[in-house]
């Protein structure tokens, strides 16, 4: 089963653990991994650009063509370089020993010249070659340059809107595909519906606050995006259920948010009515779940200052 790795920022390391985990098992239930510190390693029929293309932390991604016990390659080892012009070698090490990066990098770049057709270039390069060494098990693997992908536009944003990787992480924690459609209840300014239609996942958002339905409908309109926007309470949610597969959402504060009524009793009235069986992700002051009967499968805890700490809770 072919293998792909995944380099991930350190900034929410288990959130981005979890993603990659998450994304690899919604295309293929017997994906396999392993992570050793930020790398994490899928074993899966998927091919890693799938996942990287979704994948909210990634900083470096490729697929593992074999493991290594030494620094011994031969010409069989190349065999991806075929058809390239040029290439880089990049070493990555995640051990506690110490290495002479450049002066491996430039070596290897050496060997690989006498091997293969290919050339050296740093700048540009076709194929990137990459040797992964952790305290563990090392990885020798390739990559190619990454598509700039294109992030949606906003037009209009708000100090309440969620930062875009925590929406996106949360769609992809809970598994939704392409085709499926996921619900934001309090939608605000769309950020959980542009990431959702940015990975081909249609969008359902309500909001009771008009000028919040109007910033979601032009940050939409600028993306020639389609998911629907619903000025209205969030209970309204209960009678559209068969329309969605999902619920991701952010829920009001009552800080920098309006708020229909006090938080809390509108969260806990939110919860009541939650679906049994769509995959659910909500986002909450830290404190406000210890009140909810909502018995989540995985908690994340999300600092942002000293009076807000952010709960993700996942079910
Ligand atoms: C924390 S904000 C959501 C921010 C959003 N995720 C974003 O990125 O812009 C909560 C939203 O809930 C809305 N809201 C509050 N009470 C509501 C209710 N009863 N029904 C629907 N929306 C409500 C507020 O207008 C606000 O836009």
């Amino acid at each position: 089963m072919p293998e792909s790795f995944f380099i991930l920022s350190k900034d929410h390391l288990e959130l981005a653990k979890d993603e990659i985990i998450a994304l690899a098992k919604t295309y293929d239930r017997f994906a396999k991994s392993k992570s050793f510190s930020n790398l994490v390693i899928i074993q899966s029929k998927i091919n890693w650009e799938k996942i990287a293309q979704r994948a909210t932390f990634v900083k470096i991604s490729g697929q593992v063509l074999r493991k290594m016990s030494g620094l011994f390659l031969g010409e069989e080892n190349f065999e991806v370089l075929k058809n390239a012009k040029t290439f880089a070698c990049r070493i990555i090490n995640l051990s506690s020993k110490q290495f002479d990066i450049p002066g491996l990098e430039g070596s290897m770049g050496d060997m690989i010249s006498s091997l293969s057709q290919a050339k050296v270039n740093l700048k540009n390069p076709n194929i990137i070659i990459y040797l992964i060494f952790t305290n563990q098990e090392n990885f020798f693997g390739f990559s190619k340059p990454d598509e700039i992908s294109k992030r949606p536009k906003k037009v209009r944003k708000h100090p309440h809107e969620l930062d875009w990787k925590l929406a996106r992480v949360m769609i992809n924690l809970i598994g939704l595909k392409e085709g499926e459609t996921v619900c934001d209840p309090f939608c605000g300014t769309a950020t959980t519906l542009l990431e959702a239609e940015s990975m081909g996942i249609k969008g359902i958002g309500l909001d009771f606050d008009e000028k919040m339905y109007e910033i979601s409908k032009e940050n939409l309109k600028v993306n020639g995006f389609k998911s629907k926007i619903i000025k209205g309470d969030f209970s309204k949610f209960a009678t559209m259920e068969d329309k969605f597969d999902g619920i991701v959402t952010d829920l009001p504060y009552g800080t920098a948010s309006k708020s229909s009524q006090d938080p809390q009793e509108l969260i806990k009235k939110f919860v009541s009515m939650l679906p049994r069986r769509k995959k659910i992700a909500i986002m909450c002051k830290k404190g406000f779940e210890k009140k909810l009967n909502m018995n989540p499968s995985k908690t994340y805890d999300i600092y942002r200052h000293k009076s807000l700490t952010r709960t993700i809770l996942i079910k």
